[in-house]
């Protein structure tokens, strides 16, 4: 018999276990460190016989959408056990969990997918897009030379919670899709012997100062055997970005430079001089879910002032279903219930990749996502919705 419930806080370490046997890890560490970082309130399981077979978690974070921030639901730890698999013990949590986080009153939900078959079926779109990128040093050359105005220098890992945030924060002002990196975790970052942070190679922070001293940009990197991986790069300026790009280029013994998690629309492939000769995959980032859809939509500003008239789909949560009224402008949003013929009919998850301008609606529509039911209201919906820096979440929660 399968029960579906919080956990005690005695429950709390066989709950990590469960989670480490479902991705078939060993919980190496003192599990006990993580206990602060958990609220039990939102830490669910299956139990069979008291034993936990799958569990969830949920926890309040800040999502940054056009126009300002949201708090929403960041869901992480889902996981069933693997003699568990495949009898609807995920299905049971995510429906729990989307109906709790509605409670919370929370308008959204935001996760990142293992595998991206699993979490379509929940109502959770793309919310935004990563890529990942190779280059040989022998095609790294900028098409037009670049002079640096400031200096680099290594950051010890120790400083990097002093130093870094604020940086990482300014570098992405106006970006939809951003989750604030939580203390702890540079605090971790911090701590954790290099070995364990990215898994191979030793692991280092270069930060770029401007003339007046100023810190504009960080790269985060670590090398294995002749290649430079790229964790993270954060830049505020134009001369910042194209310094630390050049320095992870450029590094002695490097043959090859891999970069992880960067934007759709990083400018960096823009400065090559043989933008062919960069190897790019995208792949699905940031998972999202719209679990009060009119309380979200009111949430963001748009591009245009303009009004539509949407009528929602959600198998799971009865109140998106129906159409809505939406009045949008770059000052704010409004969105009621709405008894007038819809513009767009839509399902949820094709409305949460809309949401933070992952997709745009004319190519939802094309994939069947989206239904135009007033001649031009996709292309109106297309600019209302656009966003000027494309949705990037390259921290976990
Ligand atoms: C992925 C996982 C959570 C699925 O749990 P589960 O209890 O087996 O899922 P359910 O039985 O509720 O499956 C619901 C549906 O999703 C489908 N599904 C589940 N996992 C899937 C996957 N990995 N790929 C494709 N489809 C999947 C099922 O086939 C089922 O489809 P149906 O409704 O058409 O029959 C579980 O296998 C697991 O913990 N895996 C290892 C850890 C992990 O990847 N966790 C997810 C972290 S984001």
């Amino acid at each position: 018999m399968l029960e579906l419930r919080t956990v005690t806080s005695d429950e709390f370490i066989p709950w990590l276990h469960a989670e480490s046997r479902a991705y078939g890890n060993r919980l190496d560490n003192d599990p006990e460190v993580l206990r602060p970082h958990f609220d039990l309130a939102r830490s669910i399981a299956i139990f069979e016989d008291g034993s936990v077979v799958g569990g969830a978690h949920s926890h309040s974070i800040a999502m940054s959408i056009p126009g300002g921030a949201a708090r929403i639901a960041g869901v992480a730890n889902i996981a069933v056990q693997p003699t568990h698999r495949r009898q609807g013990v995920l299905t049971q949590m995510m429906r729990h969990q989307i109906h709790d986080i509605h409670a919370r009153g929370e308008p959204m939900a935001a996760l990142f997918a293992s595998e991206s078959a699993i979490y379509g079926r929940f109502g959770y779109g793309i919310g935004s897009l990563r890529e990942q990128w190779a280059i040989d040093r022998h095609h790294n050359r900028y098409a037009r030379r670049h002079e640096p105005g400031g200096r680099l220098r290594f950051v010890d890992p120790a400083d990097i919670t002093r130093e870094l945030p604020e940086v990482c924060r300014r570098s992405t002002v106006g970006r939809p899709g951003l989750i604030e990196k939580p203390l702890h975790h540079w605090e971790q970052e911090s701590r954790a012997p290099e070995h364990q942070q990215g898994g191979r190679g030793g692991l280092f922070y270069v930060a770029y100062d401007d003339d007046a001293g100023r810190t504009q940009g960080y790269a985060k990197y670590r090398t294995t055997g002749s290649t430079l991986v790229v964790n993270e790069l954060m830049a505020v300026t134009r001369d910042a970005n194209a310094a630390l790009w050049r320095f992870c280029f450029d590094v002695d013994l490097i043959t090859r430079t891999e970069a992880e998690k960067r934007p759709v629309d990083d400018p960096m492939p823009w400065l090559l001089a043989d933008p062919r000769r960069l190897q790019r995959s995208t792949r699905d980032g940031m998972w999202l879910r719209l679990v009060d859809a009119p309380a979200a939509l009111q949430l963001r500003t748009y591009q245009t002032d303009d009004r539509l008239t949407l009528q929602i789909s959600d198998d799971l949560c009865d109140w998106n279903n129906g159409c809505f009224d939406l009045a949008g402008s770059p000052d704010g949003a409004a969105c009621r219930p709405s008894q007038s013929t819809p513009d767009l009919s839509l399902t949820i998850a094709g409305l949460a990749s809309a949401y933070l301008g992952a997709a745009g609606f004319t190519t939802l529509s094309q994939a069947g996502l989206v239904n135009e039911q007033t001649p031009g209201a996709l292309h109106r919906a297309d600019k209302m919705f656009a966003v000027p820096q494309q949705p990037w979440t390259p921290h976990n929660f």
